[in-house]
């Protein structure tokens, strides 16, 4: 058990969105959590205070060799007026993970995610309830010793940020195009693609804007030594329905272990469908396209649950995925997910953490 956290409340609160305003991430509650960390102290002071500016010198670790990571929850309002957390401890764990990677100091997952039920119960007003939208919850620790020497910081601060949210892509749960990047590679084996690091992200940047600039919403990452094998889908893990077998590619360093790709695994292998996590190389995929027994592409994620996929490109060809229409699978993983979510059907796999 941990200690109630301390509660500065902001002297006035904002109004609230409608739901139907909602976009991805552009708005944030009233309140922030803060805790510290120092060689002597450990992680020590939580508090909550008004959601507000964060003051850093400019010699501050962070902004120099982004020594940081952060994860991405949500929390729902279900159907009969509960708020609950989708699957916080798979998110704690790998925020865990993710620090070692980084030299962050081990966050006691359960410590985090007491803060994180903290802050949410206090801005319980804030979780939306439409169908679609969610209070996406946003943990990240900085590094904040101001020292330009390249080493690990012996100071850090721990933050959660929440932020009322409806759909991440523009188009919602339609079918996306995306193209295949053969010139960028977002990660390798034995570098951070596994950690949830903003390094990645910032990696990531370029080539999604090569790709808009062609009308593709979304790159599809091949693997950084060979170009041959796909890893990820823009921030998602990636799924292919090949022969009625579903196929994604591995963990094994490159690719992020996504909570919302382990539930579609999970249920795939529930509802008797045959599954292989295993390297699937862009060729394949290309020609499962034109002899036809590619029948569904689709990404996996937190903030767009699952996204499928309409177009393909590689290499001037374009592949249209079930008739660019969403199919069976995808759209069935879609409903049984947020159905779980928003409480409309039983949590029978024990994914719903109730916060009040
Ligand atoms: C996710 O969907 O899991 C993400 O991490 C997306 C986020 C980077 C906006």
């Amino acid at each position: 058990m941990y200690a109630s956290i301390p509660i500065t409340r902001a002297e006035t609160l904002k109004e609230h969105p409608r739901d139907d305003e909602l976009s991805f991430g552009e708005i944030f509650t009233d309140h922030m959590l803060l805790m510290d960390y120092n060689l002597a102290d450990g992680w020590n002071n939580p508090r909550i205070e008004p959601y507000q500016a964060i003051a850093l010198e400019p010699a501050a670790t962070i902004l120099h060799y982004a020594q940081a990571v952060f994860e991405g929850l949500k929390a729902f309002r279900t159907t009969d007026g509960r708020i609950t957390l989708f699957r916080p401890r798979e998110y704690m764990q790998r925020l865990t993970r993710s620090c070692e990677r980084l030299c962050i100091p081990l966050l006691e997952p359960d410590l985090a995610l007491h803060c994180i039920m903290e802050l949410v119960k206090l801005e319980s007003s804030w979780v939306p309830s439409s169908f679609g939208t969610s209070l996406y919850v946003r943990p990240f620790i900085i590094a904040t010793d101001n020292h330009l020497g390249v080493r690990p910081s012996e100071t850090y601060r721990f933050m959660i940020i929440l932020s009322p949210v409806g759909a991440y892509y523009a188009e919602g749960f339609n079918p996306v195009s995306i193209t295949v990047s053969d010139e960028f590679v977002r990660a390798v084996k034995g570098g951070t693609g596994d950690a949830k690091t903003p390094g990645n992200y910032a990696a990531s940047l370029l080539a999604s804007a090569q790709a808009k600039k062609e009308g593709y919403a979304q790159v599809l990452w091949l693997d950084g030594r060979e170009r041959k094998y796909v890893d990820e889908v823009g921030t998602m893990n990636i799924f292919f329905v090949i022969d009625s077998a579903l196929i994604t590619p591995p963990l094994g360093g490159a690719i992020l272990d996504g909570v919302t790709r382990k539930s579609v695994i999970q249920l795939a292998q529930e509802w008797g469908m045959p599954v292989k996590e295993r390297m699937v190389s862009i060729d394949e995929v290309m020609e499962a396209g034109q002899s036809g027994a590619l029948t569904e592409v689709f990404g996996s994620g937190t903030a767009a649950v699952v996204s499928p996929v309409g177009k393909l490109h590689y290499k001037g060809t374009v592949l249209a995925i079930n008739d660019g229409k969403v199919g069976e699978f995808s759209q069935r993983l879609f409903e049984e997910i947020t159905s779980i979510q928003y409480g409309k059907i039983p949590d029978r796999l024990g994914w719903n953490l109730e916060v009040c």
